[in-house]
């Protein structure tokens, strides 16, 4: 049977790293990975062009039950420690919004030089996990392309979100096997779906975007809302989906920072023979505020004709918009599993599980979730390099 110090279950973002991590340990270190190659999440983040950290990370911008649990890993490997690295490797890049970091060229040369740092590393893909036991001695993975025995291993499978490209869950199946306990996982960085009725508005407007900004569940957010065929996207529907729960409404205010009855009001005085319409279009986009007219009714209406009782109709209807989700795309689009590994289960330090010496969880299969912006794959870094160092 074949000895390795160390076995990284999973070639993502965490594992990859963790086994450069590990290799500056000294340790022999073998990966693998049922995908044909390694980092495909990496070569379809970001558009293509992977936002691989963001430079406000801090541990208010992950989702957690415990909300501490990540503050130490993310204090060891920061942002600035991965930007060095991706200047080492001469990748150029640039700060799109929000301090989120994005490469000027292709994803893929951030997998390139996450294999350069592992070079020395064993790297199996193509090989299915079968089991993982333990001997006594140490770890006993069976694999389509054989047995494995490893004094630790290091579970880097991800979570659920996109199995067309090789999620599977089995993260959790393996630290449920172990003991460890999970806390509900549910798709998340998501678009929402609507009932027909909501889609009326929507569909129409396919692929109008807007400034928005939506609170709730404790997570507050202001970016750009779009309008699709199947409901809402964009990232402040995406990054809300995190924070909402079936069943709940949203409050979303489509003119953040101004007050459309008030507006309208002064518009009436100044111009009482516009259109409502075109009034509320010097805050919205042409088309949304012409849909918002129809759907109340004001299709030809003129600003002097309308009392206060109206105009503060509409103000409320763009200030306080409420939407009611059906639910979401699910896993098959969801950029991230939210839930995952239970926290209390692991070490804040190593991320080695507390009642199974050897054993270690990274990336997304803990119960860590980030923003969208680069936050998840900050944390795979830095989760992996804390693991990496401690095997
Ligand atoms: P990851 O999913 O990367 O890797 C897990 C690996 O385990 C995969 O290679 C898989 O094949 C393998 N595996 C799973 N089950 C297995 C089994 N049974 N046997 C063997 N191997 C198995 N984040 C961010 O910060 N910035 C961004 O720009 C984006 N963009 C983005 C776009 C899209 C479309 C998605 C879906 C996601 C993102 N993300 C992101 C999120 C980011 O991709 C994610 O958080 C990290 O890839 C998680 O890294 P992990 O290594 O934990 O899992």
């Amino acid at each position: 049977m074949e000895q390795v110090d160390l076995l990284i279950l999973g070639a993502g973002a965490a594992g990859l790293f963790c086994a450069g991590s590990a290799l500056r340990q000294g340790r022999r270190v073998v990966v693998l990975d049922h995908a044909q190659g390694p980092g495909e999440k990496i070569r379809i983040s970001g558009g293509g062009r992977c936002n691989f950290t963001n430079l406000a990370t801090a541990p208010d911008r992950f989702l957690s039950r415990n909300p501490r649990f990540a503050a130490s890993a993310l204090s060891r490997f920061t942002a600035s420690d991965f930007v060095r690295l991706v200047d080492r490797a001469g990748i150029v890049w640039h700060e799109k919004t929000q301090g989120q970091l994005f490469c000027d060229g292709k994803a893929t040369q951030i997998t390139r030089m996450l294999l350069d740092r592992m070079d020395g590393a064993g790297l199996r893909m193509q090989t299915a996990l079968h089991a993982v036991r333990h001997d006594g001695t140490g770890f006993v993975v069976e694999t389509s392309g054989g047995t494995i025995h490893a004094a630790q291993v290091v579970v880097a499978t991800g979570g659920k979100s996109i199995p067309k490209i090789g999620a599977t869950g089995i993260a959790y199946d393996i630290a449920a096997q172990f003991g460890l306990r999970l806390v509900e996982t549910r798709a998340a960085l998501v678009p929402l779906t609507f009932a027909e009725q909501e889609l009326a508005l929507c569909r129409p407007l396919a692929g109008v975007s807007v400034e928005a900004e939506i609170r709730h569940g404790g997570g507050r957010f202001r970016d750009a809302l779009l309008f699709t065929h199947r409901g809402l996207s964009g990232p402040v529907i995406l990054q809300i989906s995190s924070y909402w729960q079936p069943g709940e409404t949203l409050q979303i205010d489509l003119a953040p920072g101004r007050d459309i009855a008030a507006e309208l009001k002064t518009a009436r005085g100044q111009s009482g023979r516009a259109a409502v319409a075109s009034a509320l279009g010097r805050a919205l986009p042409a088309r949304l505020a012409a849909a918002i007219c129809d759907e109340m009714g004001f299709t030809q209406a003129r600003l002097a004709d309308q009392p206060n009782a109206r105009l503060e109709a509409i103000g409320a209807r763009v200030n306080h918009w409420q939407m009611r989700p059906v639910g979401s795309e699910g896993y098959r689009t969801a950029e991230v599993t939210l839930g995952g590994i239970d926290t209390r289960d692991l070490d804040a330090r190593t991320m080695q599980a507390r009642t199974v010496p050897g054993l270690f969880f990274i990336g997304e299969c803990v119960d860590v979730t980030g923003w969208l912006g680069g936050y998840n794959f900050q944390w795979a870094w830095a989760s992996a390099d804390a693991a990496g160092r401690a095997a």
